[in-house]
């Protein structure tokens, strides 16, 4: 089988797991947590990094460090892997669902525009004019990798005082491109960025999450709350409700040894882009999904586009590749459209489900063997 996304596990992961379990060191404190943390602050040069134990949980902690409150909204793209929308809803706040550019991330100028002609200010926050809820954020995700533009969107939300959580589950290892060639890490724009060490991700830990900032006060609040609010520690004292969500030392160990192995899999993933590029560019109704020009991708997941002159649609297709024990996917199912979603505000969403339409994931593993792109590529030549 040629998966869509497998680990990569090639450096010091099994010295180190048995390190923590020799050490007795297996839970929520531990070297590796604050190892991990700190490479994590220098690799991305955010100031604060905090450790939890999903990508999911940290979406839900970032909304509510920055006092996201039930009855608030919360601006989010329909197209995306479904955690940053129930991470809002944890939060009993409610999801307005935002159209997608041929990037597959929250569509800017609609963005915009909604701000600009939908809402209204009162005492130095933005509302909703059909609602009458204010909107106190906007989760921006990264989507495959590739970075959603969003210099313009930063500038408005700041007059508008609406806060950006980046969700950069999918974007380790992708950098905003500046002028002065300066490259700024994804998640570290925005007020809050959220990373995924899911399994599929470039980069795992088996399980885990991590928020981003530049702000102390939200680094501790992140901890504080991820370890259930703790405020006395001997009398065990909480003055708030918080949860347990921080990452294990063993999980984090894994994490290390991953991020040891970054470049290498950013090469490896670049390599792997261009040999698909290369050889589907000559397909007729066929095309890869470039990256924007003004960031550097991870490359984490690679697509296809077909049109109209392609022989088959996008159901046959997976049919093909899955009887030739190569796995596929859709882009997931617009979130606008899920069960518990519908019933949600929706602004002007039309690319988004053209795009679902026409497009499929590649396999992407940052070891995927030359031939094995070749066998993928013969079967869309086919
Ligand atoms: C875009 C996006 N956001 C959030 C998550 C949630 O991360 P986790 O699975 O670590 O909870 C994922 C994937 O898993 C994701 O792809």
């Amino acid at each position: 089988m040629i998966s869509l996304h497998e680990p990569t596990i090639v450096g010091k992961e099994k010295k180190y797991l048995k390190d923590c379990i020799d050490s007795t060191w297996v839970s929520t404190s531990g070297k590796y947590i604050n190892l991990f943390e700190k490479k994590i602050t220098k690799y991305t040069k955010s100031k604060y990094a905090v450790a939890l134990n999903s990508g999911t949980s940290a979406l839900q902690i970032s909304l509510k460090i920055l006092k996201v409150m039930p009855g608030d909204e919360v601006i989010v793209p329909t197209i995306t892997f479904i955690a940053p929308v129930n991470a809002i809803v944890y939060n009993k706040a409610i999801p307005v669902f935002m159209d997608v550019d041929d990037y597959f991330n929250i569509d800017v100028k609609k963005t915009k525009h909604f701000l600009e002609k939908c809402t209204f200010s009162k005492k130095g926050f933005t509302y909703n004019k059909k609602s009458k809820n204010k909107i106190s954020a906007i989760i921006v995700v990264h989507t495959f990798g590739n970075l959603a533009d969003i210099s313009s969107l930063v500038k408005i939300c700041k007059k508008k005082n609406i806060k950006i959580i980046e969700d950069a589950a999918e974007s380790l290892g992708s950098f905003y491109k500046s002028t002065s060639n300066k490259f700024k890490h994804s998640g570290t724009i925005g007020s809050l960025g959220c990373l995924s060490f899911n399994g599929n991700k470039i980069l795992t830990c088996g399980g885990g999450g991590m928020i981003l900032t530049n702000k102390k006060s939200l680094a501790d609040k992140a901890k504080y709350l991820a370890t259930q609010a703790k405020d006395d520690a001997i009398n065990f004292v909480h003055n708030d409700i918080g949860y347990n969500y921080r990452m294990t030392n063993i999980h984090a160990a894994i994490g290390v040894a991953q991020l040891e192995k970054i470049n290498k899999f950013l090469i490896n993933k670049q390599n792997i882009k261009n040999q698909y590029f290369k050889k589907i560019s000559n397909i007729s109704g066929i095309f890869l999904v470039k990256s924007p020009k003004y960031s550097k991708s991870n490359n984490w997941l690679n697509l296809i586009r077909i049109n109209h002159k392609f022989k088959k649609n996008k159901k046959q297709l997976i049919k093909i590749f899955s009887k030739n024990a190569i796995q596929v996917r859709p882009v997931w199912h617009p979130n606008h459209l899920q069960k518990p979603y519908k019933k949600y505000e929706t602004f002007k969403i039309e690319n988004a489900s053209k795009l679902v339409h026409s497009t499929l994931c590649l396999p992407s593993s940052s070891h995927l063997k030359n031939s094995e792109i070749r066998k993928i590529v013969s079967i869309l030549k086919k």
